[in-house]
């Protein structure tokens, strides 16, 4: 039975364990490019040891962005920034995935910290905001009027889902996510409450769908067969008059026999109206996930309060989740998986660090507080307040500290 530190392999790639960091906006770029900023930040974690490493949604279009300080890949002249940081991914021992998006009628909005609302079309810094049918995600934060996407339009953005999946081949990603929960563009064109149309995209279950499958084969045709293509579906609304979970599992199965390798289970996003949500639950979307898993019989992902290894641990080894994506555990700690390995009781947690830090951390004379290693929770050997207590008491009899530390056998001695 695999566990959170066992090697996952998916189509011809291959991560070193089950914990990948979620995709997380960053609210740092200009025109889209990633730069230094993205590469510290983004090497730091696979450098922590998480095997699976995503930036932030990275939108097709220049109107695809949630606000202008978001990344894309919707010109040739941004292949470069995400090849940097994808080649030091690699170096640090990830895998480099890229999550594809459009923000749809959730998008031209200020950063949450300037309080995330929605700018009028005719503001410098905004557009004119998309969708399935001009209905607002409505006021008082996103308010502007949404406009319908015509047939030709929504070609337009399978286009763009194309093109942008090959520059990322280009860019050296080897993992591809189509972003379609959360409210965004593929969210709305599931969710009854955002699609109102009556062509071929709208009404049915089949029809609210054929998006997703237009832009699977779409992308499916450009990006290598080797590599795994996957999509965070917004699963349920939580809304009576939303999108319902049990039709998501019919559409992923639809979604299966077009090309998707692995589905990353979420919520729907197409409403704050929702009913008892459950954002603080840790299993709810674990057990969600593993239904997909067990009814549709593709590999599953979610991610939501997992943060907690042992938690992260028992929803790999009940079979349920095939990967943990860990959103901001990974913000807090980018050593993450390290810290979780030892927190697991592995064997050699700091295998998980490039090999030359690896090789001072395990050979550099000192026990585990000297090196600013955390206690294990709940152990009593080697626990923190004891060695600040042996510390003190050394400290008061002018003793020097750690003669009495054992040296392993090999160590460096300094
Ligand atoms: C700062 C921040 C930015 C986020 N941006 C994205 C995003 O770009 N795409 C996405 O699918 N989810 C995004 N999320 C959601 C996370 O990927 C993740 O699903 C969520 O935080 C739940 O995981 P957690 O409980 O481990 O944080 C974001 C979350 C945070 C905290």
């Amino acid at each position: 039975m695999p566990d959170l530190f066992s090697p996952f392999t998916l189509k011809g790639v291959t991560l070193r364990n089950r914990i990948g960091m979620s995709p997380m906006t960053m609210y740092r770029s200009r025109d889209g490019q990633l730069d230094d900023f993205h590469l510290m930040y983004l090497g730091a974690r696979a450098a922590g040891g998480f095997g699976l490493v995503f930036p932030e949604q990275v939108a097709i279009a220049p109107e695809g962005r949630t606000g202008v300080h978001c990344a894309g890949i919707w010109d040739d002249d941004q292949v470069e920034g995400h090849a940097r940081v994808t080649s030091m991914i690699k170096q640090m021992g990830g895998v480099a995935g890229i999550q594809l998006g459009h923000t749809g009628r959730n998008g031209s909005e200020l950063r949450p910290w300037e309080g995330g609302t929605q700018l009028p079309p005719d503001h410098p810094d905004g557009w004119q905001v998309v969708g399935p049918s001009p209905i607002p995600y409505g006021a008082p934060k996103r308010p502007h009027p949404v406009h319908a996407l015509t047939v030709e339009e929504i070609r337009q953005v399978h286009r763009q889902y194309a093109d942008a999946a090959r520059r990322a081949a280009d860019a050296g990603y080897e993992w591809l996510e189509m972003h379609f929960a959360h409210g965004y563009l593929g969210a709305s064109f599931f969710s009854p409450l955002a699609n109102q149309r009556d062509d071929e995209y709208g009404g049915s279950l089949e029809n609210r769908a054929r998006f997703h499958l237009e832009a699977l084969d779409a992308v499916r045709a450009v990006w290598p067969e080797h590599l795994p293509l996957t999509m965070r579906l917004g699963s349920d609304d939580f809304h009576p008059l939303g999108t319902q979970f049990e039709d998501s599992v019919v559409a992923i199965g639809w979604m299966a026999e077009h090309g998707l390798d692995l589905a990353d289970v979420s919520f729907g996003g197409n409403t704050d109206d929702m009913v008892d949500p459950f954002w603080n639950d840790a299993s709810a979307w674990v057990a969600k996930a593993g239904r997909v898993k067990r009814d549709i019989g593709i590999p599953v992902a979610t991610s939501w309060n997992l943060g907690v290894p042992q938690n992260a641990d028992a929803a790999v080894r009940s079979g349920d989740v095939d990967v943990v994506l860990l959103g901001r555990p990974a913000l807090a700690n980018p050593h993450w998986p390290v810290w979780a390995a030892r927190e697991l009781g592995q064997e050699s947690p700091f295998d998980l660090v490039p090999e030359d830090w690896g090789w001072w951390l395990k050979n550099f004379r000192g026990h585990a507080p000297s090196i600013g290693w955390p206690e294990v929770a709940g152990s009593g050997s080697d626990d923190v307040a004891d060695d600040v207590a042996a510390f003190e008491a050394d400290l008061a009899a002018d003793t020097p500290v750690g003669d009495d530390v054992p040296v392993p056998a090999g160590a460096l001695r300094r």
